[in-house]
């Protein structure tokens, strides 16, 4: 038992929304969601409505269970409002810098207690965990080993709602305690847990970067075509989605940010971004979120 029973979810954003809905619905517990951007917020609660209506029409949900778990979701405006949870969930962009203010910011303001678990892709977790140290208190002190303890990575797969994995990921730091609570809040949520060391990517995109970002350099090379490069990995390997198709539904910013992660932090050239992703992430073709990426979409 995880012993979670008021989440907070940062970020309203595919991820974010993906795993309020299946804290709700699955974990059926009550989810605080934060997003700066009203928009971000009124776009996650959308689908969170088109998640459990199509689970209602296909008859796997009751209109009733369907309301429970959506009554289950409120959103929120400020951090503040999440003192009282006994997990986060951090998931906003992949940014190392962001991700340590956030996380230094959320050691001081919630409960001693809670855990802090981050989505992040790829940025170390000891990393982030080294910045809700406070200042003057020491890494090796009781006080220091435990405000640290708490930070672990929880890294769901997109979409949440379907994929079956969560990769737990344990920072130098996290307390076996921390651990234990998360995966079982993972498997609550109806997931499987794999756990990987917090090396560059973990294992999940330690090898899923490298091959989309060989198959973008077959693109530039002219080695094969795109629809070519994709069924190969669609027929030949029975893939759901080509590696080129799979990079648009990441988003093609976030295979960036994490190829350079994983490249900055091994200085293996095998990790360098291709120059073709690089100016396609320049010109904002970034994927399906955009409408443009390998494809276009229409996003309607
Ligand atoms: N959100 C929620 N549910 C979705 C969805 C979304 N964005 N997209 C599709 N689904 C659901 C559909 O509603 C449908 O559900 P149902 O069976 O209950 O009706 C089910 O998924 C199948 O959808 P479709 O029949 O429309 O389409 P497909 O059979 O082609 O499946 C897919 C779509 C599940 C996305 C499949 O193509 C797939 O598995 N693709 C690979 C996804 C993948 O590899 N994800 C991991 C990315 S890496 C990652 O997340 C890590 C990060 O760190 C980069």
């Amino acid at each position: 038992m995880s012993g979670i029973k008021l989440l907070g979810v940062l970020g309203a954003g595919q991820m974010g929304t993906g795993i309020a809905f299946v804290s709700a619905l699955r974990a059926k517990v009550p989810v605080l969601l934060h997003d700066k951007s009203k928009d971000q917020v009124s776009r996650g609660l959308a689908l969170v409505d088109k998640l459990l209506a199509k689970d209602v029409a296909k008859g796997r949900l009751q209109s009733s269970e369907a309301q429970e778990a959506r009554d289950r979701i409120r959103t929120v405006d400020t951090l503040e409002a999440m003192r009282d949870v006994d997990m986060v969930v951090e998931a906003v962009s992949e940014n190392v810098d962001l991700k340590r203010t956030i996380f230094r910011s959320f050691a001081e303001k919630l409960k001693q207690d809670a855990i802090l678990a981050t989505n992040t892709s790829s940025i170390s977790i000891t990393k982030i965990a080294a910045a809700v140290l406070p200042e003057g208190v020491s890494a090796a002190s009781e006080q220091g080993k435990a405000t640290t303890g708490r930070v672990v990575g929880l890294h769901f797969f997109n979409p949440v709602p379907v994929m079956k994995l969560v990769e737990l990921i344990s920072a130098v730091q996290t307390t076996p305690e921390t651990l234990d609570r998360a995966r079982a809040f993972a498997m609550e949520c109806g997931k499987e847990v794999a756990t990987s060391q917090d090396v560059p990517g973990f294992v999940s995109n330690a090898l899923l970067m490298p091959f989309i970002n060989e198959a973008i350099m077959c693109l530039e090379k002219g080695v094969a075509s795109r629809d070519d490069i994709d069924k190969t990995f669609r027929l030949g390997m029975n893939h759901p989605m080509g590696p080129l198709q799979l990079a648009d539904f990441i988003g093609l910013d976030t295979c960036l940010a994490i190829q350079r992660t994983l490249y900055n932090g091994t200085s293996d050239s095998k990790y360098r971004p291709s120059v073709l992703l690089e100016r396609m992430v320049d010109a904002q073709w970034l994927g399906k979120k955009s409408g443009r990426g390998f494809y276009e979409y229409s996003n309607e």
